[in-house]
């Protein structure tokens, strides 16, 4: 299969990058990194998330972070909606955009979302319903595709089986997330061969975190399986509060080095992204994940 010629990267620093940090962070500077994102060329950029704010505290002032960013024409800002509450919420804060978000293993599904897969994949169905009504992208998300934190092994029928699920229900687009980091090239490749079979690959985004390191070969790999989405956090921001130990996601600034160095367009400004996760690294006082933008850095 010819690798794509375009790729999409959409940017989830600002909700799955800033989720797990323990610090409080302003709402000031969550709307900087988010203005600083869709100033570098990124055109999609998760915002934060509409959850429980006992579950997710870093979280809780999204409404507010909409309400401060400049929104630039033709960029999306989504955010995260695990429930019909969370959507009305995101609904109020004006968010043209958003994600539910399932998991192909059930131990997780229990200790991220408090309930069943099934539960849960019942639960977006209001949501989808909420959001046709009123004119709102639903992107759907699948955890622990490669690996889960509380089961080890995930059943790749049980990640396609989830997946086609999302697709019926009406998600545009259902993101494989290896929220652990573990999976590796031959993994992601067998992986989206099999779910690729029963959702088309041209709905289909990959979602890496970066935890064994090997997230850009995945990304390779998921490539050659026709995959063209990517969701990345600038300067490797990140984990999620309930997957302990996993480090954050893939870096974007890396992500676009090895899509830049493969001649695939995206859009995006490499040293205007650096500038923007090197700005929230020094807010966050936090060494800059992204191996590129350390290395231009240390050039400069
Ligand atoms: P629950 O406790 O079962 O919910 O949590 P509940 O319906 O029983 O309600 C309990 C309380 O939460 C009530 O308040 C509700 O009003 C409130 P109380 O009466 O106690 O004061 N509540 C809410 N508040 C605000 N917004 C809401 C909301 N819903 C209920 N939407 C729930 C269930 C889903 C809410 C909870 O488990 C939760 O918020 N989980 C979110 C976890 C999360 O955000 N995880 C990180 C994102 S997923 C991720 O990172 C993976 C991803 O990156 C892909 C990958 O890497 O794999 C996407
Ligand atoms: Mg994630």
């Amino acid at each position: 299969m010819p690798l794509p010629q375009h790729v999409r990267l959409v940017e989830v620093g600002p909700r799955d990058g800033l989720q797990n940090e323990k610090q409080p962070i302003s709402v000031a500077d969550k709307v900087r990194l988010v203005d600083d994102l869709s100033a570098a060329g990124l055109a999609y950029v998760e915002v934060g998330s509409f959850v429980s704010p006992k579950w997710v505290p870093q979280m809780a002032g999204s409404a507010e972070v909409f309400a401060g960013i400049r929104q630039k024409p033709g960029v999306t800002y989504a955010a995260l909606t695990p429930n019909l509450k969370g959507f009305e919420a995101a609904l109020e804060a004006g968010v043209k955009e958003v994600a539910v978000f399932a998991a192909a293993s059930e131990a997780f599904s229990q200790k991220n979302i408090n309930c069943s897969i099934k539960e849960s994949l019942e639960r977006f169905v209001p949501v989808l319903d909420a959001a046709r009504e009123h004119g709102i992208r639903v992107r759907g998300y699948v955890s622990c595709v490669l690996g889960c934190p509380y089961q080890g092994e995930v059943d790749v029928q049980q990640v396609t089986a989830v997946a086609a699920e999302l697709d019926a229900m009406g998600c545009y687009e259902v993101s494989l997330g290896d929220t652990i980091g573990v999976g590796t090239a031959g993994a992601t490749r067998a992986m989206f061969e099999v779910v690729g079979a029963r959702v088309p690959r041209e709905r289909l985004a990959g979602h890496f975190h970066d935890t064994y390191g090997q997230a850009l070969a995945n990304i390779y790999a998921s490539l050659l399986e026709g995959i063209a989405v990517f969701d990345s956090s600038v300067a490797g921001l990140g984990g999620c509060p309930y997957a302990k130990g996993a480090t954050g996601n893939v870096a974007s600034e890396d992500v676009l080095y090895l899509l830049n160095g493969l001649g695939i367009h995206t859009g995006i400004d490499l040293d205007a992204l650096i500038a923007a996760g090197q700005r929230i690294c020094q807010v966050l006082g936090k060494e800059n994940g992204s191996r590129v933008a350390r290395a231009r850095l240390a050039k400069a």
